[in-house]
């Protein structure tokens, strides 16, 4: 275990879980308290994980991504570079996301998923209008096992991308897929 240049935010009488054979690469990778990290996992340089996550086995964080609080992440997941994962979302095994990855809140993320670059699902269906305390309620859509995407897809708010789907580049998804699907376009529309 290379711990090296390594930042680690605990409060006093809090711990991180980090098995061995556990990678650093790089210097600046910050890893909050109360943060279960599996065998295996390596973190790229600056990469940031915050408190109370789980970072599955053989995990593999990019360079400068953000993982905030909550988040649950499965075994070979690879979480690419610039990405966010915003608090409480909940991505499986053997997924992968390319760079720039803005991973919404309370997001579902299925088994053997990939997310092109700039991949974004928007939990938020009135963007910026002020609310009352606990009356915003995130609908993240959910992408569901092996469905993929191409670069710079949106799945707006509530939607459900089924298993196997592929979207294209460019698409602003605002329906629901069925298994199986292609769709590209704005607003996206099915192909085949
Ligand atoms: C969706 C996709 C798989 C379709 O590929 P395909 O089956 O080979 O389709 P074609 O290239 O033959 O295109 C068929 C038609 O769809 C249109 N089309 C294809 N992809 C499109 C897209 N993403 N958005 C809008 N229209 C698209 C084509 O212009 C063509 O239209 P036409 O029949 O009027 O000429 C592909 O275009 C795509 O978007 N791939 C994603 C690439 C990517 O982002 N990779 C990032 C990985 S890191």
């Amino acid at each position: 275990m290379n711990i090296e240049d390594t930042i680690l935010f605990l409060r006093f009488n809090e711990s991180v879980t980090i098995s061995e054979a556990i990678h650093f690469k790089g210097s600046g990778v910050r890893i909050g308290s109360n943060t279960k990290i599996g065998v295996g996992a390596v973190f790229h340089a600056n990469s940031i994980v915050l408190g109370s996550c789980a970072i599955g086995e053989n995990c593999t964080i990019g360079n400068f991504s953000l993982i905030r609080e909550n988040v649950v992440i499965g075994d070979n997941t690879k979480i690419g570079s610039h990405n966010s994962v915003e608090p409480h979302a909940q991505i499986g095994n053997r997924t992968r996301t390319q760079g720039h990855c803005m991973i919404s809140e309370y997001s579902v993320i299925g088994d053997d998923v990939f997310l092109g670059p700039y991949f974004n699902n928007p939990a938020d269906r009135t963007p910026g209008r002020t609310r009352e305390p606990g009356e915003y309620k995130p609908d993240a859509a959910i992408i569901k096992d092996r469905a993929r995407t191409g670069s710079h897809v949106v799945v707006l708010p509530g939607q459900i991308v089924e298993e196997d789907s592929f979207l294209g580049a460019g698409c602003i998804l605002i329906n629901s897929t069925s298994k199986n699907q292609v769709w590209f376009g704005n607003p996206a529309r099915k192909f085949k």
